[in-house]
Parts: structure tokens; C-alpha cells; sequence
């Protein structure tokens, strides 16, 4: 960041004008330093859901997304995604360089290291209803690790920091494949540390201890995939609410619990299980323009398509969608009617006028489910795959975060409208 020469007058009406900042991105949109506005004018800015509002400065991932472009560290996406993998991405994202080859290494020793968990989380799980939804497991779980740590609170050391990110980012494939094992009464599989990160969570949800498991390798790369490409967004609900919850300075595992739960919302992580049930409910490719129809007449919408930042094709999405012919292929299910009929619903959507002056494109989350469908992944387990994934944008933005100078706890005020002053009514004179 840096400031400029340029400021934006502010004319309050009763003689006083302010003069404020304004300061340069390295890439993106200029931004107006309010900071002085409460302090230095009584007023505060109004801009609900954060639609106007950098809510910090960072310097780990840049969307464009009239532009559709994503980059972690600023290399573009579409180059990570066809020759990194996600533990490299990993590295990348916390550190800020790609790792040399000693780095990688004992960054991925280090993250097998970790994978196993305290055997008395196994009574945490044990306390959960049978159905209970895997993200609300998930929840849980995240935050009763940090009964299990208590030295990740000093966090200020930075061998602490780093083994709490270890630890998290090697503990989330085996406690997301515990939450399916335990719905599906399955015995739960401890990780095998032979296998590569993607390849240790699919043994770990298909494996039995009866026989031979070996994941195919062109599932074990598409789900690796998957997970590099969802592994950071920026300031998005899940990754803001875990800055806001550390900004506190809690628990790191506490502030990534808060974030799970966020994740959880059908307007964010929860959308891919959402594309699903729609394609359920739509139920033949016959039924797609009437379900479009309704879309356009607002009864509901269409689940996987839109997206607050781009407005332009996700990148990711692209990506996707190729990646879903691969796995589709390799599975030999490019027949299966519901992928058959995701894509007449692309086809018609992409086609309408609605969708194409609303700029409303396909997300990364539409096909995302798809895949995870096609690999066995259970509808209700999507969401947790996308936290397993996100965790570490979540953990690089918090560490970014507390590593500030100047770090504030987060707190935003408001525009109060309801009643002013009132007298307390008595219960016998209330009506
Ligand atoms: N289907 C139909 N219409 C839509 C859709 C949709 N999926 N998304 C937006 N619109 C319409 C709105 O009705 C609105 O129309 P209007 O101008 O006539 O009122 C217009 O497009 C703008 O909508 P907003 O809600 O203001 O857009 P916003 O940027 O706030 O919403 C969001 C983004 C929440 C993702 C939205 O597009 C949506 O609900 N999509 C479906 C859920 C989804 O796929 N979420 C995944 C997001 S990606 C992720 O989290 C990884």
C-alpha cells in the first residue's frame, strides 16, 4: 500500500470539510482512509455487508473479479492449479514464496507429522446425535481442539504459531473424514502418512480395515484440486469472520471454529450442497426452463450461479468445469443423468438474458459439487470439504493479522435506529 499525493474532500455541511487519504493498491480499486472520521469528525461511515469496505490490508490474495482473475501470492490461479498441488499452495499462502525443495519437504513432513488426533476427541464425537450435520460436528470439533492446545494461545511465538498451523492444516482431512465415518457408523481410519495429503483423506473416508484401499490417482489430483483452488479468497465471510474472532485474540482454533460456522451459510460454503438439492429437486433436464422461469420470476435462485466479486467467470469455475469432465471420464459416469443435466442448466442459463445482464455466471461451487458427488462424497459432507480447504486461507489471513503492528480488536458500529430513551413499564402496567 501506499499513499498518495490524492484525497477525497468530505463536506460536512456545517463549515468543516475534511480532506481524506487516499491510498494505492498494488493491483485493484484505490481506497479512501476513513480512519480519521469517527475520531477526528464524530461520524462514522454506513455500509452494511461490507460492499464498500477494505476491512484491512493484505497482501496474500488479489481477486479482479470484473476481470475473473484470482491470485495467491500473485501467481494467477490457472498456473497453481495445473502445476502445484494444494500442501505447495499451502506454503505459498502462509509464507508468501513458493518453498524450495528442502521447504516443501519439511513443510509436508511437518503436516504429516500432525495428522492424527487426541484419542479423546473420539468421546467429543461420541457425544454427537448419529445425524447430526457433519459442519455442525465440524463446529465442535475445531473449537474442543483448543481444549486440547492451550499453548497455541501465546501466539505471539512464532514456533507456537507455526505448530498451531501445522497442527490444524494436518488435523482437518482426518477430523472431516471422522464426521462422515461417524454419521455413516464406520469405523474411524487413522491417516496413513505414506500417502499424499489428498490421497490420506480419501483412504481415510473409503477405507475399511478389511481390505486394500488405493485411491485412483486422477481422483486423488481432482480433489487435491479442489482443494488448492478453495484454499484462499480474500476477505470473504467465513475468512473475515475469522480475522474479526482472532482480532480478539483468542484461540487461533477458537477464531477457525468461527469461521466453520460461517462457512456452514448457503449464500457461502453452503452452496455447493445447495446445487445438489436443486438438481434434485429440478429432477430431469425436461423440467430446466420452467425451474430458469422461476428463477427470473424470483420465487428462488439459482444455486452455484452468481457471486459478490466476480462478474465475470470464476476462474476457479473454469477450472472446474474441466476438471469434472476429467473425473466424470476416469469414473465413467459423463453419463450420469444429473451431471447431464447441470449442463443443460448451464447451457440455458448462460443463454438468458436475465442471467447475462445481471452478469450471474457460473460459480466454482456449481461444479465443485458435481465432482465431489461423482468421487462418493456425500452431499452433506461438500461444505466440510470446502473448510478443510479453506482452513488455510483462514490460518494465513489470521496470521497475517496478527502479525500487525498496530492490531485493533475489530469493532464496527452501527446506525442505531430504534427507540431513544425510555422509561422501564412495570409488568402490571404493560399491555
Ligand atoms: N439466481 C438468480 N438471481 C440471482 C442470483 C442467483 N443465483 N444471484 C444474484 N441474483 C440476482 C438478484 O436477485 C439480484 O437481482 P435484482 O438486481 O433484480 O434485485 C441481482 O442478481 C444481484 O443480487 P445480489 O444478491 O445483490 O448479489 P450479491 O453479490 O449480494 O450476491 C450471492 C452474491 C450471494 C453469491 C448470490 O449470487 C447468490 O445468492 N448466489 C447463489 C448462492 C451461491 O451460489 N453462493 C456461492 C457463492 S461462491 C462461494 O461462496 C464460494
Amino acid at each position: 500500500m501506499s499513499e498518495n499525493t490524492k484525497t477525497v474532500t468530505i463536506d460536512f455541511g456545517d463549515g468543516r470539510v475534511a480532506k481524506m487519504p487516499v491510498l494505492e493498491p498494488v493491483l485493484g480499486q484505490s481506497v479512501i482512509d476513513m480512519r480519521t472520521l469517527g475520531s477526528g469528525y464524530g461520524m462514522w461511515s454506513y455500509d452494511p455487508a461490507f460492499l464498500s469496505t477494505a476491512a484491512c490490508e493484505s497482501k496474500i490474495t488479489f481477486i479482479d473479479g470484473d476481470k475473473g482473475q484470482l491470485f495467491y501470492r500473485g501467481y494467477p490461479i490457472e498456473q497453481l492449479a495445473e502445476q502445484s498441488t494444494h500442501l505447495e499452495g499451502a506454503y505459498l499462502l502462509l509464507h508468501g514464496e513458493l518453498p524450495n525443495k528442502a521447504q516443501k519437504e519439511a513443510f509436508e513432513k511437518s503436516i504429516k507429522y500432525h495428522t492424527m488426533i487426541n484419542d479423546q476427541l473420539v468421546s467429543v464425537f461420541k457425544g454427537f446425535r448419529r445425524d447430526a450435520h457433519p459442519m455442525a460436528m465440524l463446529t465442535g470439533i475445531v473449537g474442543a481442539l483448543a481444549a486440547f492446545y492451550p499453548d497455541a494461545f501465546d501466539f505471539k511465538s512464532p514456533e507456537h504459531r507455526e505448530i498451531s498451523i501445522h497442527r490444524l492444516i494436518a488435523k482437518m482431512p482426518t477430523i472431516v473424514a471422522m464426521c462422515y465415518r461417524y454419521t455413516n457408523g464406520l469405523p474411524f481410519m487413522y491417516p496413513q502418512n505414506s500417502l499424499d495429503y489428498a490421497s490420506n483423506f480419501l483412504y481415510m473416508m473409503f477405507a475399511t480395515p478389511c481390505e486394500e484401499y488405493v485411491a485412483n490417482p486422477v481422483i486423488s489430483k481432482a480433489f487435491d484440486r479442489i482443494l488448492l483452488l478453495h484454499a484462499d479468497h480474500e476477505q470473504n465471510a467465513s475468512t473475515s469472520t475469522v480475522r474479526i474472532a482472532g482480532s480478539s485474540g483468542t484461540h487461533p482454533f477458537s477464531a477457525v471454529a468461527a469461521g466453520v460456522a460461517c462457512l456452514w451459510g448457503p449464500s457461502h460454503g453452503g452452496a455447493n450442497e445447495a446445487v445438489l438439492k436443486m438438481l434434485a429437486e429440478i429432477g430431469d433436464e425436461s423440467k430446466v426452463e420452467s425451474y430458469v422461469a422461476g428463477v427470473k420470476d424470483k420465487k428462488y435462485r439459482l444455486m452455484g450461479f452468481g457471486h459478490r466479486v466476480y462478474k465475470n467467470m470464476d476462474p476457479r469455475a473454469k477450472i472446474m468445469r474441466t476438471t469434472c469432465y476429467e473425473v466424470l471420464e476416469a469414473l465413467g459416469k459423463h453419463n450420469d443423468p444429473l451431471f447431464k443435466l447441470s449442463m443443460k442448466l448451464e447451457k440455458v442459463a448462460l443463454s438468458d438474458p436475465y442471467f447475462i445482464e445481471k452478469k450471474l455466471y457460473p460459480n466454482v461451487d456449481f461444479y465443485s459439487g458435481i465432482i465431489l458427488r461423482a468421487i462418493g462424497i456425500p452431499n452433506e459432507l461438500f461444505t466440510a470439504v470446502f473448510a478443510l480447504a479453506r482452513t488455510v486461507g483462514w490460518l494465513a489471513q489470521w496470521q497475517e493479522m496478527i502479525g500487525e503492528a498496530d492490531l485493533k480488536i475489530s469493532r464496527p458500529r452501527q446506525l442505531y435506529t430504534g427507540y431513544s430513551l425510555r422509561d422501564y413499564v412495570k409488568l402490571d402496567s404493560r399491555k
